[in-house]
């Protein structure tokens, strides 16, 4: 596995690899990774023949009262993770790399990136469209790989490859949980024991809507209220809602087509996020 930190040297790397047309996935993140960034790397060194995994914590996408200095960083535990999980790159750029003196311009994401995260995030998803953008015009990817915790960031991103006509399959992994139903998140670390087994509420929620989801429940409303019921132990939710999977509309009345219940909940002062799909059956 080769760690790379510049441009230059990245694509002087992948250029010989294209040219004998291998197959090349990309998995971005920003560091501190867990068993689902290791689902991610895993999914793309099964089918692509070369893994790059960038570690970047990117700026543009924190708002100002983020908690982007304090953003949880272990670089060795991240290059053992990727070399056991088959990637075969890792890029690691300094912010200078990424956002050069003089950088002014970004991708402006859609109405996509208005509701859920959006509404609470001014700004996040410009700047994850951005990087994301930056990212794959830098490495060039086949496919690339993200994890469905992030549900409102793989519509977004989906669609800004679309419209910009980026070369590139956006793959979405499923989520990868804790034994007892957790989300893996990099802002799990800031948990202590208690706001720990109080996130679980959460999932708990969750799977609750979708259970009656499939005994037959189908009033938007209702399966809102169920999940909510199960969600006491958060000290505040932000949003939960269900909407359309194509475009992050609320499902009013009855749930007729693929939809994600969606929430992001306060534990403490770790803001944390899932998501449960609903799928009508045919
Ligand atoms: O999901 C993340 O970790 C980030 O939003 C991403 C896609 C790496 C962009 O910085």
């Amino acid at each position: 596995m080769r760690v790379v930190r510049t441009i230059a040297d990245l694509r002087a790397l992948l250029r010989p690899l294209r040219k004998e047309g291998k197959r090349i996935g990309f998995v971005p993140t920003m560091g501190f990774l867990h068993e689902g960034h290791a689902s991610l790397v895993r999914q793309s060194a099964a089918r692509c023949d070369d893994t790059v995994v960038s570690i970047f914590v990117n700026p543009t996408q924190f708002g100002p009262s983020e908690d982007l200095a304090n953003y949880p960083r272990d670089l060795e535990r991240d290059q053992n993770l990727c070399l056991e999980a088959g990637a075969t790159v890792i890029f690691l750029p300094e912010i200078g790399e990424i956002y050069p003196t003089g950088f002014q311009t970004h991708v402006e994401p859609g109405r996509l990136a208005d509701p859920l995260c959006g509404r609470y995030r001014p700004g996040h998803f410009r700047g994850v469209t951005t990087v994301v953008a930056k990212l794959f015009s830098i490495v060039q990817p086949d496919l690339a790989f993200f994890g469905q915790k992030d549900f409102q960031q793989t519509v977004v991103i989906r669609r800004m490859a679309r419209d910009l006509n980026l070369p590139v399959d956006v793959v979405v992994v499923p989520t990868v949980r804790e034994a007892d139903g957790l989300a893996l998140s990099s802002r799990n670390a800031y948990l202590d024991e208690d706001a720990r087994r109080r996130a679980l509420c959460l999932h708990k929620g969750l799977l609750a809507a979708s259970a009656a989801f499939a005994a037959g429940e189908r009033e938007a409303v209702r399966l809102l209220e169920i999940a909510r019921g199960a969600m006491v132990g958060v000290d505040s939710i932000q949003y939960l809602e269900l909407v359309d999977t194509q475009n992050l509309e609320a499902i009013q009345g009855k749930v007729d087509r693929s939809s994600v219940i969606c929430v992001a909940a306060y534990v403490g002062s770790t803001r944390l996020i899932d998501n449960v799909m609903l799928v009508p059956p045919h």
